[in-house]
């Protein structure tokens, strides 16, 4: 906490903003789903004391709704070994143990996955179930005609980039259309974002698929508020002319399934277009935020790629239920699909693409509180020509979810991570939380003032749906 920003952070106390519209809305129902995916797992499951135990962790989930949803006082998390246990407890003390409705949002939101996740970790059969597998794998399934768009798209693109290679004299026209097509990835990547299951319990999978297809992405460049990638491009430009051996990328990824999808394209493009030789994913090491990545929804991604007839022609509990038969992919579908499995699986093989969990991701704070509190992973990120943070709570984190002016700059409002820190930050955010920085003066009032944009209630609701972005860049070196 010393290290935070001093801008006061968001609470869940304020009725104004989408931290207490979570805290009561969202989060109740977040944990009733929890609860109703085990139940099936239990009544599926034949060990008796398997199943006596997940019993058990559908009370606790119990419990833990009815604390939040009476207001109760949080209580210390268990100790399960974790060496981030102190962590959360020491500032729970320090908070003086608040209740759910009056304290900071990040925390309180951080602290319940985090506490649901001890029901899971004490048990003996549970330890590593995923309560959030199976929606995250639906989801996927669903989004189904962005995935094969994408990936006809993705091989076109890679298949000219190495034909080009052998081209001469191409010079200024290469360069122009690599930095439209890093626009492009980019861009894709930042509207993956806009479909977590988080938010799923407001929107419906046609809205997702509306979302996804490139008609939507083309419509939306107008809702990106700020758009550094200008400057971005520059630095890895920079960095492969200079012809450096080792270029680096980083992604602190976000979401699983589709957004997960977008950034192995991003990735792909960046390896594929020698804009950098290495990229280092980071995912989350618990269940987290309901579709945070864990390195086994990498693998689950993989092998559905890797035979994506029985992926998307099995049918599902759901398909069954109600006598649908999945549609059959046409040949080409699974050629192309078949094609991002090659590249992603060799890329991977090759170390070029790689996986680097760290529980510091699932820790309760800020990003303000790395450089002090954890020397080796930002020591690590040092080395990376550009870390881009994907989705929204990553840049509530870096900027502290504190409720700063949103003319305030991004290299501000990010504090010990910004110019001089060392590290290149880019955030692609689509925008789901209160915080936002980096606007025009005058912006905010602006889209207050549109449809649905919140007027003068004191609520930014604009910037809660997903519909907005922004895109900003630090240069820290
Ligand atoms: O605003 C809803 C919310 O759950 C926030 O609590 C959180 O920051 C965000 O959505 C999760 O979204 P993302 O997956 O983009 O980080
Ligand atoms: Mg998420």
């Amino acid at each position: 906490m010393e290290f935070d920003t001093k801008t006061p952070p968001y609470l869940t106390s304020d009725k104004l903003s989408f931290a207490y519209i979570s805290a009561r809305d969202r989060w109740p129902v977040i944990v009733t789903q929890a609860v109703d995916d085990l139940y099936r797992s239990v009544s599926e499951c034949q060990d008796p004391e398997k199943q006596e135990e997940g019993k058990k962790i559908i009370e606790e989930l119990s419990r833990l709704k009815y604390e939040l949803q009476h207001d109760r006082q949080l209580t210390p998390i268990r100790d399960d070994g974790g060496a981030d246990v102190a962590i959360y407890n020491r500032e729970l003390e320090q908070l003086g143990t608040p209740s759910w409705f009056n304290i900071p949002w990040l925390f309180c939101e951080c602290y319940l996955y985090r506490r649901l996740n001890t029901s899971f970790s004490l048990s003996k059969h549970w330890k590593t179930y995923d309560v959030f597998y199976r929606q995250k794998i639906k989801t996927f399934r669903s989004s189904r005609p962005a995935v094969i768009e994408l990936a006809a798209r993705y091989k076109d693109l890679v298949t000219q980039i190495e034909q080009d290679k052998f081209k001469a004299g191409t010079g200024s026209e290469h360069e122009e259309a690599e930095k439209i097509l890093f626009f492009e990835m980019c861009e894709i990547c930042l509207w993956g974002n806009a479909t977590d299951l988080s938010l799923l319990t407001s929107l419906t999978y046609e809205d997702i698929q509306k979302l996804q297809g490139s008609e939507a992405r083309k419509a939306s460049e107008k809702n990106i508020l700020v758009n550094d990638l200008g400057a971005t491009y520059e630095v890895l430009k920079k960095a492969k002319d200079e012809g450096r051996k080792e270029r680096r990328v980083d992604i602190v990824l976000d979401n699983a399934g589709f957004e997960l999808y977008v950034d192995l394209i991003l990735a792909g493009y960046l390896l594929s277009s020698g804009l950098a030789t290495l990229v280092v994913l980071h995912p989350k090491s618990i269940p987290w935020f309901v579709s945070d990545v864990l390195p086994t929804d990498f693998a689950a991604l993989l092998s559905a790629l890797a035979d994506p007839r029985r992926f998307y022609e099995t049918p599902s509990e759901e398909d069954k239920l109600q006598n649908n038969t999945p549609s059959p992919l046409a040949d080409k579908d699974v050629t192309d699909l078949g094609f991002l499995f090659q590249e992603w699986a060799r890329m991977h093989a090759e170390g070029q693409l790689i996986m680097r969990p760290n529980t510091f991701w699932t820790h309760p704070g800020s990003y303000w509180r790395l450089p002090s509190t954890e020397k080796d992973l930002y020591e690590d990120l040092k080395t990376s020509e550009v870390v881009i943070f994907k989705g929204d709570l990553n840049y509530r984190k870096l900027t502290g979810d504190a409720a700063w002016d949103p003319a305030t700059p991004f290299t501000e409002a990010i504090g010990p991570l910004g110019p001089g820190s060392g590290v290149n930050v880019l955030a692609l955010r689509t925008c789901k939380a209160d915080v936002v920085v980096g606007l025009k003066p005058g912006l905010d009032e602006e889209i207050l003032a549109t449809e649905g944009g919140g007027g003068d209630s004191g609520a930014r609701k604009w910037a809660w749906s997903g519909k907005w972005a922004v895109v900003s860049f630090s240069n820290g070196k």
